[in-house]
């Protein structure tokens, strides 16, 4: 990791191999780590996605963790989602051909032509007041590998090499999505989340289209009809409601 770039803050301890960058980041955390410490691995035994699905890791793709430690509402917490797709998409748009279509899943998917190149866990604790301690913003970026469609995905998956981006290695893709982040999560503080709904929004993949989602033993579909202020996802059903969904699995329309 030679000339490795970094925003002024940040700290990055690079490994060769852990079980999760979220679970190495949670102990460093839980020891004491600054805000702006980066976990970042080669390879990961135990990578995990939301819903506690596993996160295939093999060497050459990007599997990273950055700690926040915002003074903030523990419900403002997952905006910091929305912080990290808008950071990951540009890293990904910086190594792509131009014209590449790159859009934001809700919540935590990037999409390059409309197979997911990245995926994004968040994780939290609470200080005794109640508000937020600590903040891990984990995000996995197909770099040089990505499952076959065969395999059990939620969504079809694709990653930048299959996308043109034949040069690219997993250390200049986090050198660019750390200086993205910075640059996002500065707008998120000075600015506030509508700043960022609203880039994210710009990004966003299939609003006003048809979407299914799936929820604890239920699925909705209907519209996407739009980003709350708060970054839940509006769903218009059918029978002429308004659904707000806060978790869920978004699947390909029709899928
Ligand atoms: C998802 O799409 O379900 C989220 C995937 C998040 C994967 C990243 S890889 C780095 C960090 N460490 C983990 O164990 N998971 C996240």
């Amino acid at each position: 990791m030679r000339g490795l770039a970094v925003p002024a803050g940040y700290r990055v301890v690079a490994l060769d191999c852990v079980d999760s960058t979220n679970d190495e980041l949670k102990r460093r955390t839980g020891a004491g780590a600054a805000a702006g410490t980066v976990v970042w691995a080669r390879t990961q035994t135990k990578g995990r996605g939301r819903g506690q699905r596993q996160w295939q890791s093999p060497v050459g793709n990007l599997y990273v963790s950055i700690l926040l430690r915002p003074d903030c509402p523990a419900a403002h917490g997952a905006q910091a989602t929305f912080v990290a797709a808008l950071a990951t998409a540009d890293a990904v748009a910086a190594s792509l051909p131009a014209g590449s279509a790159i859009t934001c899943k809700w919540p935590n998917d990037v999409l390059v032509h409309g197979r997911k190149v990245a995926g994004i866990l968040l994780e939290s604790g609470l200080a005794p007041s109640g508000r937020l301690d600590w903040l891990i913003v984990g995000i996995g970026i197909n770099v040089a590998w990505h499952p076959a469609d065969g395999e059990q995905l939620l969504y079809p998956a694709t990653s930048l090499r299959a996308q043109g981006a034949l040069d690219v290695n997993a250390e200049a893709v986090l050198s660019a999505l750390i200086v993205a982040f910075e640059r996002w999560r500065a707008i998120w503080v000075e600015d506030g989340f509508a700043a960022v709904r609203a880039a994210w929004r710009a990004r966003a993949h299939g609003l006003g289209r048809p979407i299914a989602v799936g929820l604890d033993g239920e699925r909705v579909e209907g519209v996407f009809a739009d980003l709350d202020a708060g970054g839940a996802l509006l769903v218009a059903t059918a029978d002429g409601h308004m659904r707000t969904i806060l978790a869920g699995d978004v699947f390909p329309a029709g899928g």
